[in-house]
């Protein structure tokens, strides 16, 4: 039976093969390394899903970095494929699908995660580079990784395709304009797959982090009007900053079996902020 499963990379954008059953592990192995790390969030998602016996690629353009993900993935008794490379390349992205379908025999689950953030730019701060750096990494990157995987995840019978987009998805007041624009652009492809592809067995879903400890790189615009109104926003509300592993908790959930009837959702992760 195939089945969805998740799988996520790197930190970047993980696909996945479940090859049996599998079980939780009750010694709390996943739970203890959560404290030695100091990762992003698609680290953390290839770490659970190896945890919960899936077998996964991990992508990242950091090449070191993805092989720390694998090998910290040895170290607790797992296994996992690392590949380094640029995911907004198209030629990347299809030699990352075939090498997960030659190495797992199909796919059951795509996460799209990698990122990076904008510079906190107003749209009148925002050049061109800025913008076109945010915008293929954050939403061309997905759109070619997941036309890639596709046909595979149809050729399963149907499949998980799980985003990691954000709180800046939901609202204006979380991040610069490019990034803002981004994010809202993916739960746009988000909810257009589910629809899609439903009928295929498909489902497509997002989370919205909100702020997560992680490594990902703000370098402020000196300049930038957003950061003087924008960082007084999301001071205000956010309260906690969540850990990686919480946000790879709901992807792991989104492409689990136990999500079968959830299709189009963008769920925030975020300790209530969106609530506010
Ligand atoms: N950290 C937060 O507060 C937060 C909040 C909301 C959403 N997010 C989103 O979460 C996702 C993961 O970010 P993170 O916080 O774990 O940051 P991170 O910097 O730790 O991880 C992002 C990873 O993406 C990789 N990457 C960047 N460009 C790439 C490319 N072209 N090809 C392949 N890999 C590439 C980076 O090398 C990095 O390892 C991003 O999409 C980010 O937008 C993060």
């Amino acid at each position: 039976m195939r089945r969805p499963t998740a799988a996520p990379s790197t930190r970047s954008p993980p696909l996945t093969r479940r090859p049996h059953e599998h079980h939780h592990d009750p010694s709390g192995r996943t739970q203890r390394r959560h404290h030695r790390r100091r990762s992003g969030i698609g680290r953390a998602t290839a770490l659970k899903f190896a945890a919960d016996g899936d077998r996964v690629l991990a992508v990242d353009v950091n090449r070191d970095g993805v092989e720390a993900t694998v090998r910290a993935i040895e170290e607790a008794g797992g296994s996992a494929l690392a590949f380094g490379g640029d995911l907004g390349e198209q030629r990347v992205v299809d030699a990352v699908v075939e090498r997960a379908v030659a190495a797992f025999g199909g796919l059951d689950v795509l996460v799209n995660n990698a990122g990076v953030m904008d510079r906190m730019s107003a749209l009148g701060e925002t050049d061109d580079a800025e913008w076109d750096r945010v915008l293929r990494i954050n939403l061309t990157a997905p759109f070619l990784l997941t036309r890639a995987a596709l046909p595979h995840l149809l050729a399963a019978g149907g499949g998980a395709i799980v985003f990691t987009a954000s709180e800046a998805g939901l609202r204006g007041g979380a991040a610069g304009a490019a990034y803002t624009a981004a994010e809202h652009g993916v739960i746009g492809l988000v909810k257009n797959l589910a629809v899609t592809y439903r009928d295929q067995g498909i489902r497509a879903n997002a989370i919205a982090p909100g702020p997560t400890a992680t490594g990902i790189r703000v370098d402020a615009a000196p300049e930038a009007h957003g950061p003087a109104v924008i960082g007084r926003l999301i001071g205000a509300v956010t309260g906690r900053i969540s850990s990686p592993e919480e946000q790879a908790a709901a992807l792991a959930f989104l492409a689990s079996d136990a999500a079968s009837f959830i299709n189009g959702a963008v769920l925030p992760v975020d300790g209530g902020w969106s609530a506010v």
